[in-house]
């Protein structure tokens, strides 16, 4: 922790104040002294920290990705998935004998009751996965009225239980309810992700096992996309989190978040992208349209990241696997010939725009069998576990209380009410 410091003088009085400079931050208690009426105009906070917060690190200048210290290139190769939300909202690792009880937790929850399963047939027929899963979320809270109760400990991992358990099922009903298929409930011994994948892809077969390699891969890809600090997403949770609302609503707000192209719907816009490129040939007159400003180059950029996302250089690596198993996608030639071209134009390198965690992820959905709506769902269900544990953390920070941002009034001042015979 540094001991830096700048002395500001208000103008206007002639006061000064010392400000600390703490890891580069600056507290705005601090700058409020001079005077309480004082706000920060910061649209899209690209200068604010919300909060303190011991779960995810990111340098975003040299691609480092830490949750709770552990580098992510360690976690993706020797953890799985359910540790690591352990670890997310735990702090630590688990030892064999939480391990086991935290999955035995997790398996016990993994049916959602069967009125939710018949609301999802509600929905339209053709239903967005993610629209369903949002609202499907939603309306677990009113399956769960106790869920209301936030302050109690143990009532809130019940709920953390029940949301990390029912993410993949809901994922999977709601790609079932499209093609018109029975469910596949939970067969547990699979494991979360193994039976995440039957549920997906099973029909009438009741011996029915995912392939182990394909299994490893989107677990590791659930691993990388389980947090990433304050993000759209998650900081809708803490946001509506905030008002003490119950989880159930929370997450579905942040998975309203997530819904978007700029943030977890970016994996989607990609693969449209390669399609619409086309050919390998396209790829150049492509990046001219972007450096006109006439598109977006997806995959590519980051808030945080000013050099390659960490994540991104795994999913490459794990392409290669699931490739061996699915055989290669032939968008991949096109995706790697657009980073080459990219990564060597002024345009993307004077702005440090580099591919992030989308840019290979939808190649590896693709192949192994997604259909491209299903993309963001499998984000969401990676992610759940970060959301889950910034809301816990922040409802134990004596700091946070209802998220109230302020503005800056630009409209009209005062003026009359005009009876609508006289405009
Ligand atoms: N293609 C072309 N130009 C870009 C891109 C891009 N993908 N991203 C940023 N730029 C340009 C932007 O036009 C601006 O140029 P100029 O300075 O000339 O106006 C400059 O780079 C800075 O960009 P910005 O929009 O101010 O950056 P931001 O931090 O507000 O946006 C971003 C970050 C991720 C929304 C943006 O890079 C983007 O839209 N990328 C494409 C969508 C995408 O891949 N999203 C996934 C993000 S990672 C996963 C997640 O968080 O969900």
């Amino acid at each position: 922790m540094s001991e830096e410091s700048f002395t500001i003088t208000d103008n206007r009085s002639g006061e000064t104040v010392t400000v600390p400079i703490v890891d580069g931050t600056i507290s705005s208690a601090a700058l409020r002294e001079l005077d309480k009426g004082m706000w920060f105009y910061d649209p899209a906070y690209m200068s604010t920290a919300n909060c303190n917060s011991k779960i995810t690190y990111i340098d975003g200048g040299n691609g480092i990705l830490r949750y709770r210290g552990y580098p992510i290139e360690q976690l993706a190769e020797h953890s799985n998935f359910l540790e690591v939300c352990y670890l997310l909202l735990n702090g630590e690792l688990p030892t064999e004998a939480e391990a086991e009880e935290w999955v035995h937790h997790i398996t016990y929850h993994t049916y959602v009751h069967e009125d939710i399963a018949q609301f999802m047939k509600g929905l339209r027929y053709d239903a967005h996965p993610m629209g369903t899963l949002v609202s499907t979320v939603a309306a677990l809270s009113t399956f769960y009225p106790e869920a209301k109760d936030i302050s109690d400990p143990h009532n809130r991992l019940i709920q953390t239980h029940r949301l990390i358990a029912k993410m993949p099922t809901m994922a999977a009903f709601a790609y079932k309810n499209r093609l018109g298929l029975p469910y596949e409930y939970p067969v547990n011994h699979l494991g979360y992700t193994g039976n995440f994948l039957r549920m997906m892809w099973n029909v009438a077969d009741p011996g029915y096992e995912p392939d182990p390699i394909l299994t490893r891969a989107l677990d590791i890809l659930l691993i990388l996309h389980a947090d990433h600090e304050q993000n759209c997403s998650t900081t809708t949770m803490r946001t509506v989190g905030s008002s003490n609302a119950d989880p159930y609503s929370a997450v579905a707000a942040a998975t309203c978040g997530l819904y978007g192209p700029l943030h977890g719907g970016a994996n989607e816009a990609v693969i449209h992208m390669l399609h619409d490129i086309g050919s390998f040939d396209n790829v150049t007159a492509y990046v001219e349209k972007v450096k006109s400003g006439e598109t977006l180059l997806q995959g590519f950029g980051h808030r945080v990241y000013k050099s390659y996302d960490p994540r991104a250089t795994i999913i490459k690596k794990t392409a290669d696997q699931v490739f061996e198993v699915t055989g290669l996608n032939p968008l991949l030639d096109i995706a790697m010939k657009l980073e080459e071209v990219a990564l060597n134009d002024p345009y993307f390198i004077d702005r440090n725009l580099y591919p992030n965690v989308d840019f290979y992820s939808g190649l590896i959905y693709e192949a192994m069998g997604f259909p491209m709506d299903m993309f963001t769902v499998l984000f969401a269900i990676g992610r759940t576990p970060g959301w889950l544990a910034h809301w816990q953390e922040m409802l134990d920070d004596p700091e946070q209380k209802i998220y109230r941002p302020r503005q800056m009034y630009t409209g009209p001042d005062e003026r009359d009410y005009v009876p609508i015979s006289n405009r």
